[in-house]
């Protein structure tokens, strides 16, 4: 069945419900789940909040969310993605695939260069998980590999870069896997055609 993405805010709301019941199941990484559906709704109503510029975007299929991702911007050139669910029964149909490219589209439109998240291993879903990474974080994150089904995999698949980690960020042997895609076209050229900080300290 065909689905699509919309950023619109009246149909993330229209949604509402389904996209806090995906947060609640986050299958197969169940334990990342949203531990209620206060907090899930939450996480929802927030990435439409007007603080700061932020990024909500939802996949639908038959009528219904089958996928959602947000994000804000962190830094002056940086959007941070967070978070991001396909329904378990649409995975691997390249939904995921869609709403990151989405994402990256509307956080280019707002100036970034760069957009990051972290991917959390809790269960030795990868090399990095449960084992002391220190010394040499940055030689295991170059070796990392994937032992049960990690998400991490699906975003270098979609262009992003292991950047590092952040060891036992979750609790002895849980680390953050930290990983960024580049938003810019040819690189050097347009590194050069980036417009100096307002403050001046590029
Ligand atoms: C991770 C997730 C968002 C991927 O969405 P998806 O719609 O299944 O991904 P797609 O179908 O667009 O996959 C794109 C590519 O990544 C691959 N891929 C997807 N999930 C993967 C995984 N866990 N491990 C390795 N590769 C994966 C696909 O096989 C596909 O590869 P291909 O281009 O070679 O065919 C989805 O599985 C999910 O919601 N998981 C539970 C929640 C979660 O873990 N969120 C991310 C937290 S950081």
């Amino acid at each position: 069945m065909k689905f699509e993405i919309s950023p619109s805010r009246e149909e993330i709301l229209r949604h509402k419900d389904e996209i806090v019941a995906m947060l609640q199941d986050f299958s197969p990484s169940s334990h990342a789940a949203w531990p209620s559906a206060e907090a899930a709704a939450e996480e929802v109503e927030q990435s439409m909040r007007e603080d700061v510029q932020r990024i909500s975007i939802v996949a639908m299929a038959g009528g219904r969310a089958v996928g959602w991702v947000a994000g804000l911007k962190m830094y002056s050139y940086a959007f941070e993605l967070h978070p991001m669910v396909v329904r378990h029964d649409w995975q691997r149909r390249g939904i995921g695939r869609a709403l990151l490219k989405a994402f990256e589209a509307e956080a280019r439109g707002m100036g970034a260069l760069t957009v990051y998240l972290g991917s959390d291993d809790h269960v030795r879903a990868t090399s990095v998980g449960g084992t002391n990474l220190f010394p040499d974080v940055l030689g295991r994150a170059r070796e990392i590999k994937n032992v049960k089904n990690h998400p991490y995999e699906f975003y270098v698949k979609c262009g992003y870069e292991v950047v590092g980690l952040i060891p036992d960020a979750n609790g002895k042997g849980q680390p953050d896997i930290i990983l960024a895609k580049s938003l810019m076209r040819g690189d050097v050229d347009e590194r050069e055609k980036t417009p100096p900080l307002r403050d001046g300290v590029l």
